[in-house]
């Protein structure tokens, strides 16, 4: 696509670039790709929500997935690292579930490949859930905790029906995880400011945003890894991400393994997945994440490094320049040539980029009202 050119009519460029954009990648969303063994159905998809948001699937009974997943955080968490049972903390930062429904691959690494498979993980992560699918099961069916013993009627009760109408009354992991998948399904962000522009509203865009866009669909090359609609291209890149300060060489067992032994308290990215632990060449790549209600999901990257959306644009800048450069593998050569500030590196440009991002911010999820997660415990 074609760059900003300062001094050139921004209206005309900007028509320009909608007439583009329509004609590359169209205005709508593609159709939502659903597993045929496992159908959307509204109370499948209310089931799904009702897990999603218990805090019982977990040992400790007070994390749930929408602890790390807040509705009003992008379905992401504020931090850095996210807290799980017992104060213990994971290694990367927690990434949004909007549009993961449309992606091939899932985590930051894309080690796994749908969401049902994905589900299963966190229930019995130690840094996460750190329970049992035993106990997860137990408690569904009985509506007991079995490790504080304390006694949910009103959830037993939930989950009976829902069961029973879903599927069959079985209650099992296959049919726990094929819920949430349901549910999270329903994640999916549109009708952002920048949707309704690209659909014909001029005003939908303030003026900075408009400029953002130019640089964003234009000289910065960002479209080439996040693409319209969703913002992602669903592939893997190195974009030369530096630690955040917490990294240890304990939580990167496999770097000893890794295209012949790297340094050790870096993360390797795709490099990770153990039938590529040989493939020097994906070392330091992370999955492109998805920008749409990217504004809400802060700190950003694998790692939280970055606390803003300019801190963000303020490292491609850096590493356009060449003064920043990857601590493993290679540079992406479409981030070598992006170049968001002309030749003084204008802050503007940064400022404009960043408020572009804003314009993706469209639907929302929104945590349950009182009756639909499963009601407190009996005192
Ligand atoms: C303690 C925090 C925590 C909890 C609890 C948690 N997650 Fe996550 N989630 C994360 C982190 C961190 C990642 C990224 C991990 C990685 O890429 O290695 C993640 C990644 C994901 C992804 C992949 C998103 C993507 O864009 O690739 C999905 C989907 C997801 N979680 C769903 C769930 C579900 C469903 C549950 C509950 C069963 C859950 N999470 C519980 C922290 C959490
Ligand atoms: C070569 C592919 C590529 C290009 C070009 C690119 N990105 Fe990215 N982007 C990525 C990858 C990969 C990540 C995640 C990297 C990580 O966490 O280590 C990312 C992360 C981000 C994030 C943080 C997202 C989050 O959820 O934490 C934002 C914001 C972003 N990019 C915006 C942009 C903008 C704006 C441009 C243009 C200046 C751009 N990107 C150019 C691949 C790219």
């Amino acid at each position: 696509m074609t760059g900003f050119l300062p001094g050139q009519n921004l209206e005309k460029q900007v028509s320009d670039l909608r007439g583009e954009i329509r004609t590359e990648f169209g205005i709508e969303l593609p159709r939502l790709p659903v597993p045929v063994n496992n159908p959307q159905t509204p109370e499948k998809i209310r089931l799904g929500e009702a897990l999603f948001f218990d805090p019982n699937l977990s040992s400790c009974g007070s994390i749930a997935c929408a602890s790390c997943h807040i509705p009003e955080r992008g379905l992401s968490d504020g931090d850095k690292v996210s807290d799980g049972c017992g104060g213990a903390t994971g290694r990367r930062n927690s990434n949004t579930v909007y549009q993961n429904a449309f992606l091939s691959h899932l985590f930051w690494d894309g080690r796994v490949q749908s969401l049902e498979q994905q589900a299963l993980g966190p229930v019995v992560d130690p840094v996460e859930m750190a329970n049992s699918w035993d106990n997860v099961l137990k408690y569904l069916r009985t509506g007991v905790h079995p490790v504080s013993q304390k006694k949910f009627p009103g959830s037993a009760q939930f989950y009976k029906e829902y069961f029973e109408r879903v599927f069959e009354g079985e209650i099992t992991t296959g049919n726990v995880v094929k819920a949430i998948a349901a549910f999270e399904r329903t994640a999916i962000s549109f009708d952002s400011p920048y949707d309704k522009w690209l659909q014909g509203d001029d005003g939908a865009l303030t003026e900075q945003q408009k400029k953002g866009a130019v640089i964003f669909f234009g000289r910065g090359e960002c479209s080439e890894c996040h693409p319209p609609p969703n913002f992602t291209n669903s592939d893997f890149h190195n974009i030369g991400v530096p630690n955040a300060g917490f990294e240890k060489k304990e939580m990167f067992r496999h770097n000893r393994d890794i295209c012949g032994g790297i340094e050790e308290d870096v993360d390797p990215g795709r490099a990770e997945v153990p039938f590529l632990h040989t493939s020097c060449s994906d070392l330091g790549k992370f999955k492109t994440p998805t920008l749409r209600n990217i504004a809400l999901s802060g700190p950003y990257m694998h790692n939280g490094v970055f606390p803003s959306l300019e801190d963000v644009m303020h490292h491609y800048e850096m590493l356009a320049r060449g003064i920043i450069t990857p601590m493993l593998g290679e540079l992406d050569e479409d981030v070598e040539a992006a170049r968001l500030g002309d030749a003084g590196g204008k802050t503007d440009d940064i400022r404009n980029v960043s408020e572009f991002l804003k314009a993706l911010t469209g639907t929302q999820l929104s945590s349950p009202k009182r009756g639909i997660a499963p009601p407190p415990p009996e005192e």
